[in-house]
């Protein structure tokens, strides 16, 4: 079964086809980074409208590269929610064009259940039942993946999410939009004590993060310091606090795998593309003898790849759309 996919939650205006849920025939990720970072993060408004423009070409882009053309394709599969509104309507209605031109199914696919299913691409033996760690720019959930479409959460943040506390740390540090790869990139060799930074827990909910006060004490330093003239070493601040968010994020998710008995550990978003996290994770399961998946590199940020992964489950799961489909800003996984 081949699934043409679109992906337009946030920034990136992305085409996709992919048979079979794993099978990759042509992906297309346009990206609109360069034009958010000047004024430091997404503009909605001007996302949206990039991505009116980009939708045509890149879904063209796409169906050139399998050499296909749209009645070749068995469905089409659209990223519905969560995100921002505009930038998702445009996506969704397209797709619903496409569909009802072509006359195929429409597929719905959740954004962080396409993140997890970048996985099944990179890794065509993983299946659930998973743990999961989703870590994005908006998201972060633990997650158990009992079935391709049967998804439970076992905690989440209540407030920032891991890669926009990155993003507001790297900002404080000087680094351009998203600033995330960036501090990953500069913490690399880093001392990772040179800092002593707090560990926030959430009490009574040990799976739950709170990343804010540890974001608003790394400002504070940075704030201080500029008031006292003083500089400080970017390498090893960089370093301190990728390590305080690593040990916060591994902390939780290990605890959850050994209380749920889980020895299948999964990362999926953006920020399963950090060097630590990734090295962290790898030999803490190593050490236990657990299995550890993680997403190739080029599929951790948004692509509309695994979204086409996870339409082909949601397909079979009978998941499909009428034509009264709308987008959805919030929605649970
Ligand atoms: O999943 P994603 O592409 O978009 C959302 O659905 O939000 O995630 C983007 C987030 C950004 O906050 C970005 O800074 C972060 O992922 N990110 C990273 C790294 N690469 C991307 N954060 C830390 N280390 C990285 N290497
Ligand atoms: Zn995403």
């Amino acid at each position: 079964m081949k699934i043409l996919a679109l992906e337009s939650s946030c920034d990136e205006t992305a085409a996709a086809i992919v048979e079979n849920g794993r099978t990759v025939l042509s992906s297309v990720v346009a990206s609109q980074v360069e034009e958010h970072k000047l004024y430091g993060g997404v503009v909605p408004e001007i996302a949206s409208r990039r991505h009116c423009e980009a939708v045509v070409p890149v879904t063209k882009k796409a169906l050139a590269d399998a050499g296909l053309q749209l009645s070749d394709v068995d469905a089409v599969a659209v990223t519905y929610a969560p995100g921002l509104i505009g930038a998702l309507l445009v996506g969704v209605n397209f797709a619903k064009g496409l569909a009802m031109a072509a006359d195929k199914p429409l597929i719905p696919v959740h954004h962080l259940r396409s993140h997890v299913a970048a996985n099944y691409i990179t890794s065509p033996e993983l299946k659930p039942p998973f743990l999961c760690l989703v870590v994005s720019g908006g998201h972060t959930h633990i997650v158990h993946v009992k079935d391709y479409t049967e998804i439970r959460v076992l905690g989440q943040t209540r407030d920032d999410a891991a890669g926009e506390a990155f993003d507001k740390a790297a900002r404080a540090m000087g680094m351009p939009y998203p600033g995330g790869i960036e501090l990953d990139k500069t913490a690399e060799g880093g001392d990772e004590h040179a800092f002593s930074l707090p560990h926030p827990r959430v009490d009574g909910a040990p799976y739950d993060f709170s990343f804010s006060g540890l974001k608003t004490a790394v400002i504070n330093l940075i704030h201080n310091a500029e008031q006292r003239g003083e500089e400080l070493p970017t390498k090893d601040l960089a370093a301190s606090y990728r390590c305080a968010v690593v040990d916060c994020l591994e902390r939780n998710f290990l605890k959850a795998a050994e209380a749920t008995g889980s020895t299948k550990l999964v990362i999926a978003g953006g920020v399963s593309a950090n060097r630590l996290l990734r090295r962290r994770l790898e030999a803490a399961c190593a050490e236990r003898g657990w299995q550890f998946f993680r997403p190739a590199l080029s599929l951790c940020g948004d692509n509309a790849a695994m979204v086409g992964a996870q339409a082909y489950y949601e397909f079979l799961a009978g998941h499909t759309a009428e034509n009264d489909l709308n987008a959805r800003p919030e929605m649970p996984m």
